[in-house]
């Protein structure tokens, strides 16, 4: 097949672990032959040291131009203490959420029983969790009018809007994802304090009638964050609203003890963004340390969801296990005895190329 990939390296560590997803890219191309058109964007901090705009209409136009979109990460140290900054890298991500209607944000949360014992939590609470984060992105306290001062300056305000239009369109997302997985659905808000969630609850009810095989649960947030934390393995589906979903997903990236293993998608109606959820973690970019695979394995979803490629998909999951049986793991994984990021994105393309149909078997 023929396909458009926009690249967006973005700060930081964003990069150098692209790097290592690219090299993958080359090896599906070759070995399944297909031909994948790379076109780079400038995103976050990079972008306004170059053009001064966090998300620049040219990577704009790179994105609505290709099929699917490939993200490293973004921020930079030096905005991080500077409250007045007028530009700063994230507005360049919610800006480009916002223009391109990346309204669902999907994180899978799965642990690998070879690295138990790296989750925070006993390894037998995290032995076998698997669940995915539907987390609305669009919308919410994130983007509602108003917001901002008083004319004194004393009083700041948000403001958190939902429609039921964009309730339902991730909705539908998350009932289909439970259809298809262990048919468990849970509506993660806070209906007992705030309107929009009351109107969550109420869409999320009627639509209930039309998937009569999901069993569907409401949970308060304050809730959901200690049962993640007490029985992760009890969740299947979560959906929630874009804030909420903000803060339960990285409290859920730790729990498997692998957060430099996770990937995202952030999917529009018609075109998707696929990310490592890690970001740039400036203490270690350029030191060739990052893990790579959180990259590699957004590379496989976006194969998987944008280009329909599920075998090139499965090589890469089968590469990645194929590292971690075998020890090739970055130094938060494996301090005694690390790898670099290009080892593993070495290891894992260098799989791919190889035999990986026989050599997968043994899976
Ligand atoms: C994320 C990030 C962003 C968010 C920031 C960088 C604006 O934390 O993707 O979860 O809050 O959505
Ligand atoms: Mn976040």
């Amino acid at each position: 097949m023929k396909a458009k990939i926009a690249v967006l390296p973005g700060d930081g560590i964003g990069p150098e672990v692209i790097a290592q997803a690219l090299k993958c890219v080359h090896a599906i191309e070759k070995k399944y032959d297909h031909q994948f058109e790379l076109h780079e964007g400038l995103i976050g901090a990079a972008a306004i040291d170059a053009t001064g705009e966090p998300f620049p209409s040219n990577t704009k136009k790179i994105c609505l131009d290709s099929d699917a979109i490939l993200f490293g990460a973004i921020g930079h140290p030096k905005y991080d203490n500077d409250p007045s900054a007028k530009v700063r890298p994230e507005q360049g991500l919610l800006a480009m959420r916002k223009e391109l209607g990346l309204f669902a944000n999907i994180r899978p949360v799965k642990s690998y029983p070879q690295l138990l014992h790296m989750s925070p939590l006993k390894e037998e609470k995290v032995r076998d969790v698997d669940f995915v984060v539907f987390r609305e992105l669009t919308g919410g306290i994130y983007f509602g009018q108003p917001r901002g001062r008083n004319e004194a300056g004393d009083t700041a305000f948000d403001t958190c809007v939902y429609s039921k239009v964009e309730i339902i369109r991730i909705a539908k997302m998350a009932f289909e994802a439970a259809s298809n997985r262990r048919g468990h659905l849970t509506l993660v808000d806070k209906a007992n304090v705030l309107a929009t969630s009351r109107l969550w609850r109420e869409t999320i009810q009627e639509m209930a009638g039309s998937y009569p095989d999901i069993t569907l649960e409401y949970m308060y947030v304050d809730n959901a964050a200690m049962q993640m934390i007490q029985n992760p393995r009890r969740f299947d589906v979560i959906l929630t609203e874009n804030m909420f979903g903000d803060i339960i997903t990285d409290e859920a990236s730790v729990i498997t003890g692998s957060m430099g293993l996770l990937p995202s998608a952030s999917a529009g109606a018609s075109l998707s963004l696929y990310e490592p959820i890690h970001g740039s973690y400036p203490e270690v970019a350029g030191m060739n340390k990052a893990n790579p695979i959180a990259a590699i394995l957004s590379l496989a979803m976006l194969l998987e969801y944008s280009l329909d490629l599920t075998v090139e998909a499965e090589a890469i999951h089968h590469g990645v296990v194929h590292c971690i049986d075998r020890n090739i793991l970055t130094e938060e994984l494996l301090p005694e005895n690390p790898s670099s990021t290009e080892q593993v994105g070495d290891a894992i393309a260098g799989f791919i190329a190889a035999d990986s149909v026989i050599q997968t078997k043994s899976y």
